[in-house]
């Protein structure tokens, strides 16, 4: 099995004696109220799906990885992992203090142990993480959105995170790790979405399938811009895709939690990473990964690997060229093994295919399969 990222699986979730004292102790600490975005990396934190990461970032790491992608121990990371608080929660927040991370309904979900209070240069974080400090785009726009003032520190979790609606495809690595082993799998290829899966997803899936013996699809479910399509309703469209095209003895439908940034390059690391930690061997990144709008050249998230060795990486990389259905050859294909011209090329922009959806047109089965479009009306049309 391949080692998680840094050598040991974190499992920062209180086992069920220290629960109780724990929780009392909770009730006379300061509190901080999470958003979701924070929430989510919470629970990736804890059930280890972030390992080697123990908590939110202290200001060594936080630099460290702004600046050169490396936490302060030397390996790799790629996004800043941070808990903000504004100014004066900050004034009430001091180094060594126990702080309970509560939910919106004020129930305490983990304690964060104050290792480090430092204030970001969040433009320099726009510019190094993002490549960009335009507000238009959706993670700087995130960034400037978030109080001031981080504060780092390891968590301890009170509750194991159950995934609430998705509590069915939710596994912590450990439970990932543990399936794979049970289905025999020596190599998986994790792949990442925050899209319905249309057949150009499908052909590079099935195109890594062909070399390794199993399919992690990882599809993310934390929070989106508001206007891809919801995570309720891809969940739906993948257990039809899945159940009608699919070899369900080689491929695995598991939620990944986390937020999305749109880092381009950067989150396409990071991605890599966390599928290490569940258990990949293999990780697919395609044309313009975790991208939005122009900020991200159509390769650019595949070039970024090139400054890492394997052995740091520690996971291999399927690289995709950009895949689509190519009428003269009568299939799928990708610039690399399609001589036709683009004319020949049936390429729908997200941005158009959510239009038709919305509208109830069918985009052409060579674009997506047919049970995936009617289930995304259907689902889009109850919102
Ligand atoms: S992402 O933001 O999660 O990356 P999306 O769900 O569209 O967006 O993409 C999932 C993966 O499929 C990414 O690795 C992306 O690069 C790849 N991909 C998406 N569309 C294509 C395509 N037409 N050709 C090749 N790769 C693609």
């Amino acid at each position: 099995m391949i080692a998680p990222h840094g050598g040991t699986l974190v499992n920062r979730i209180v086992n069920s004696k220290d629960r109780n004292r724990m929780e009392k102790e909770a009730s006379g600490l300061y509190r901080v109220t999470l958003d979701s975005w924070t929430l989510s990396d919470m629970q990736c934190i804890g059930i280890g799906a972030f390992s080697p990461l123990t908590g939110f970032m202290n200001e060594e790491d936080y630099n460290g990885v702004v600046e050169r992608m490396r936490l302060a121990n030397g390996l790799i990371w790629s996004i800043p992992i941070t808990l903000a608080v504004t100014p004066e929660q900050a004034n009430g927040i001091h180094l060594g203090d126990s702080v309970a991370l509560q939910l919106e309904t004020a129930e305490v979900f983990a304690i964060l142990k104050v290792e480090s209070v430092f204030k970001p240069d969040k433009w320099n974080e726009a510019q190094k993480v993002y490549r960009t400090t335009s507000l238009d785009h959706p993670g700087v726009k995130k960034l400037f959105n978030r109080p001031d003032v981080y504060i780092g520190g390891p968590i301890e979790l009170l509750e194991t995170p159950h995934g609430g609606a998705f509590s069915r495809y939710t596994f912590n690595p450990e439970e990932t790790r543990e399936i794979f082993r049970e289905k025999g799998w020596k190599t998986v290829v994790g792949f990442q979405t925050r899209n319905p899966v249309h057949r150009a997803h499908e052909y590079i899936q099935k195109s890594a399938l062909e070399i390794v013996d199993g399919l992690f699809l990882n599809p993310l479910v934390g929070e989106t811009k508001a206007d891809d399509i919801p995570a309720d309703v891809r969940m739906k469209s993948y257990e039809i895709l899945l159940k009608n095209y699919y070899p369900m003895d080689r491929t695995f439908l598991g939620v990944f939690p986390a937020a999305m940034r749109y880092a381009g390059p950067r989150e396409a690391v990071f991605h890599a990473m966390v599928r290490k930690n569940y258990g990949c061997t293999h990780f697919i990144v395609g044309r313009d990964h975790a991208g939005v709008g122009d900020y991200y050249g159509t390769y650019e998230a595949q070039e970024i690997f090139k400054q890492f060795t394997d052995h740091d990486l520690g996971i291999k990389l399927f690289f995709f060229e950009h895949s689509f259905y190519c009428k003269k050859c009568a299939g799928m294909a990708s610039y690399k093994t399609c001589p036709h011209s683009s004319e020949e090329h049936i390429v729908l922009s997200g941005t158009k295919v959510r239009n038709m959806l919305k509208e109830g047109v069918m985009p052409p089965p060579e674009f997506s399969r047919p049970e995936v479009i009617q289930t995304l009306i259907k689902g889009l049309r109850i919102e």
